[in-house]
């Protein structure tokens, strides 16, 4: 190499992404660059191998339960705790690339890889990853030529290793980056901000101590340049300027700075946000001067039918969603996400929580993290930390959720001030949080004693007592309600146990949780008696594949019931009871549907999700009576409740009114007929098109049991079909799908306009419905 090579772009090669070979066949040489790929598959990443199914209840069925307390063990079968899907074992990757020149540095990112990674370049091993959600890099400077060259890529997932769906493969973004012998290191640009000073340090690899320059840009969100610097050296740099007239980040006006970097010909461009975070054990919480409470869900990283692969605008999709119902924050449960997500919160208005483990050295899952921890848990928690420090959406390093040592005082106190140290000095600037559903143990032992701010899970009666025992540690519900339910089940008696039915759905009334949590009431409650309570992350935000809690030795149930919003994205029920709670919209959501033939002149109970403190109830005109908000009354309070109406078909009405009984709005459902055809609405983001079918009678109203087999065809790509029917176990990318309660979904890609087809038959009656420039 000459000094030329030091000039040579920072670029990522184009089309990297494109055209790779996968096999799930093991071959003992694989990696070796001769070896003939030629049957293999071509595919394009990011690449999630296990998401086109079969489902089936022997794919990672089995638990092995380590009780924490006693040590003891047993096994027994759970075919749907990570969603029934083919994603154990390993699976091979290999990619041809070419270099006509070899540059002073080369290396390849990974987003992610799921599991236990091994990359080659060449035929000789370069590096691998065994936690599937940490990003990393791997050097491949020395062991590239020039002309045709070889990476090889081995992925495994371990039985047992996991609560929910993991996915399988290279299931996040990777790039091929080039760059001159002297650059800016993997993750080295740390910028931070105090008030309106903004400090900006760069680090280099150069390890020959060369002179050279490095020019730094800022503009701010309205493109004006603010900063300009251009200085010479070799070693690291750093600047410091105070933004004038600066523009604060916040959640409902996410203003982006935007800092570029010029090394010689390499460029980087990186955005950044102005703000202030307080966390006060008091006051709760509040950015730049003005209080806010956590209006937040946890997430889990799959994109339900799409799986885990990595999909920017799927992901935008599910964001907007959450910003309509009012949602401000974000946890990423339980693990470091995918780096698209602080990127879109940075840019839509999110705060987040970037939570590193579920579990430490004491096992949840037999083949889980603790297999890793000694050796890697420092590097993958810095990782994380250099990796996603410069978002302004980021608030709160978590170092762990519900982590078993939380039981064990003689170990969890000494790890947790070890893992906060680490965050700590990789991160001054933020508070370390972790999530814990041991109050007492947890208190008691000291593992919470040196976390900054205390996050419990489904602990909504014990905020008085802990903050007045500890009247200096802020507080927030790290998880709350796991509320489970079904989209649109409905049932003439309101479940208020786990909800386990016969045939495998959960009733919606909101009121069945799993064992241990609460529903949403009991957490607005327990907020809105402690003001210093900071807010709340619901689990979850969208149904995710996996953990189909309460129902475990059952098959099928192949994802949870724990969303706001189902598997593919249609709200459920609390999505309106949430809206009616987090923002300032007139909300009036009246359930459950009014089409129970054979149930005429029986009783049935009906709820009322609105932002108004009053309703009146109408069957068919005929007063039902009238509710009022009532704090005596948990059940009362952020909903109304009628036990008892009687149905008749018809039209059952309701008018929600002002404090003075002024009515302010009405909604009603009517008694459906036969299905009779289809009505879709669309939504689209970037290259993806998301479609909602619904089935309805000849008067346009939902038929709410509706079970009816759609076909779709369109010239662009169905990337899914799915109702959001948890038991369903017809794979995701076969273009049809049975309704669920009346409605479905199906998610296309196309970058131009295109059209989609929906065949169906309803009554013997063939129904198309055609959209066309969608
Ligand atoms: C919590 C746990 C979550 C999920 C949830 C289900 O205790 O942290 O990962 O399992 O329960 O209710």
């Amino acid at each position: 190499m000459n000094s030329k090579d030091i000039k040579m772009n920072f670029q990522m090669q184009t089309g990297w992404e494109k055209q790779w070979s996968f096999s799930r066949d093991e071959s003992a040489r694989f990696a070796e660059p001769d070896f003939d790929d030629s049957e293999w598959e071509q595919i394009d990443l990011p690449h999630d191998w296990a998401i086109r199914g079969p489902f089936s209840e022997e794919n990672d069925a089995d638990i092995t339960i380590v009780d924490a307390a006693g040590g003891n063990t047993w096994n027994f079968r759970h075919p749907g705790r990570t969603g029934g899907l083919p994603h154990l074992g390993k699976g091979f990757y290999r990619k041809k690339f070419s270099l006509e020149k070899l540059p002073g540095h080369l290396h390849v990112e990974f987003d992610g890889i799921m599991a236990n990674s091994k990359i080659y370049c060449n035929g000789v091993y370069a590096g691998g990853r065994p936690y599937g959600y940490s990003s990393f890099m791997v050097d491949l400077t020395s062991l590239v030529r020039e002309g045709e060259n070889v990476l090889a890529v081995e992925a495994e997932n371990l039985p047992q290793a996991s609560r929910w769906y993991p996915g399988g493969g290279i299931y996040r973004h990777t790039r091929l980056i080039s760059a001159g012998r002297v650059h800016i290191a993997y993750n080295g640009v740390r910028i931070t901000t105090k008030k309106d000073l903004v400090r900006i340090a760069v680090k280099l690899e150069n390890p020959q101590a060369e002179s050279v320059v490095l020019n730094a840009e800022v503009k701010s969100p309205d493109g004006s340049m603010i900063f300009h610097s251009g200085c010479e050296g070799t070693s690291d740099f750093s600047f410091e300027f105070t933004a004038e007239n600066a523009v604060f980040w916040h959640p409902d006006t996410p203003a982006l700075y935007t800092l570029s970097l010029v090394l010689e010909q390499e460029t980087r461009e990186i955005r950044f946000g102005i703000r202030d975070l307080v966390f006060d054990s008091r006051e709760g919480f509040s950015i730049n001067g003005s209080p806010l409470k956590f209006h937040g869900v946890c997430l889990h990283h799959d994109l339900g039918p799409l799986g885990a692969a990595s999909n920017r605008n799927a992901l935008k999709r599910r964001l907007l969603q959450l910003k309509r119902i009012g949602c401000n924050a974000i946890r990423t449960v339980h693990n470091p996400p995918d780096p698209e997500l602080p990127d879109l919160c940075d840019e839509l208005g999110f705060l987040v929580i970037c939570e590193a483990f579920d579990e430490w050295k004491r096992k949840k899952c037999k083949n889980g993290y603790n297999l890793y921890f000694d050796e890697w848990a420092e590097r993958d928690l810095r990782d994380m930390i250099r990796r996603d420090a410069n978002h302004p959406s980021v608030m709160m390093w978590s170092i762990g959720n519900e982590i078993d040592e939380q039981y064990f005082p003689e170990e969890g106190p000494a790890m947790t001030r070890r893992l906060c140290a680490i965050c700590h000095d990789e991160d001054p600037t933020r508070p370390t949080t972790a999530g814990l559903n041991n109050g007492d143990d947890s208190i008691r032992g000291g593992l919470f004693d040196d976390v900054d701010v205390k996050g419990f899970n489904y602990k909504p009666y014990i905020y008085s007592i802990y903050h007045h025992n500890f009247p200096d540690a802020p507080i927030y519900s790290s998880e709350s309600a796991s509320t489970i339910s079904s989209r649109g089940e409905y049932s003439d008696r309101i479940f208020e146990e786990t909800g386990k039915k016969a045939d495998l759905q959960i009733d919606s009334s909101d009121l069945c949780c799993s064992p241990g949590a609460t529903t949403p009431d009991h957490e607005f409650k327990g907020q809105d008696d402690n003001p210093f309570v900071m807010g709340e992350f619901v689990w979850t935000g969208f149904d995710y594949l996996g953990e189909p809690t309460p129902y475990r030795e059952e098959w099928p149930v192949r994802s949870s019931y724990f969303g706001i919003f189902d598997l593919c994205g249609i709200p459920k029920d609390r999505a309106y009871l949430y809206q009616s709670r987090w923002t300032k919209e007139k909300v009036l959501h009246l359930m459950p549907h009014w089409t129970w033939p054979g149930r005429e002149g029986k009783m049935l109970p009906v709820q009322v999700y609105t932002s108004f403190p009053r309703a009146e109830l109408f069957v068919n005109g005929v007063s039902q009576g009238i509710r009022i908000k009532n704090p005596k009354k948990l059940f009362g309070l952020y909903r109304l409740v009628w036990n008892s109406v009687p149905y008749t078909p018809g039209e059952l009405r309701v008018k929600a009114m002002d404090q003075n009984g002024s009515v302010m709005m009405e909604s009603a459902v009517n008694t459906a007929e036969e299905p009779d055809h289809m009505t879709a609405e669309t939504e689209r983001c970037g290259d993806m098109v998301f479609v909602t079918f619904s089935i309805v009678d000849r008067n346009g109203n939902l038929c709410p049991d509706a079970a009816d087999r759609i076909d779709f065809t369109s010239p662009a790509q169905i990337l899914a079909a799915d109702a959001g029917d948890p038991t369903s176990v017809k794979p995701f990318h076969l273009p049809y799908v049975k309704g669920f309660h009346g409605k479905c979904a199906v998610f296309l890609r196309s970058s131009e306009k295109t059209k989609l087809t929906a065949k169906a038959r309803f009554s013997k009656k063939e129904t198309v419905l055609t959209l066309n420039n969608i």
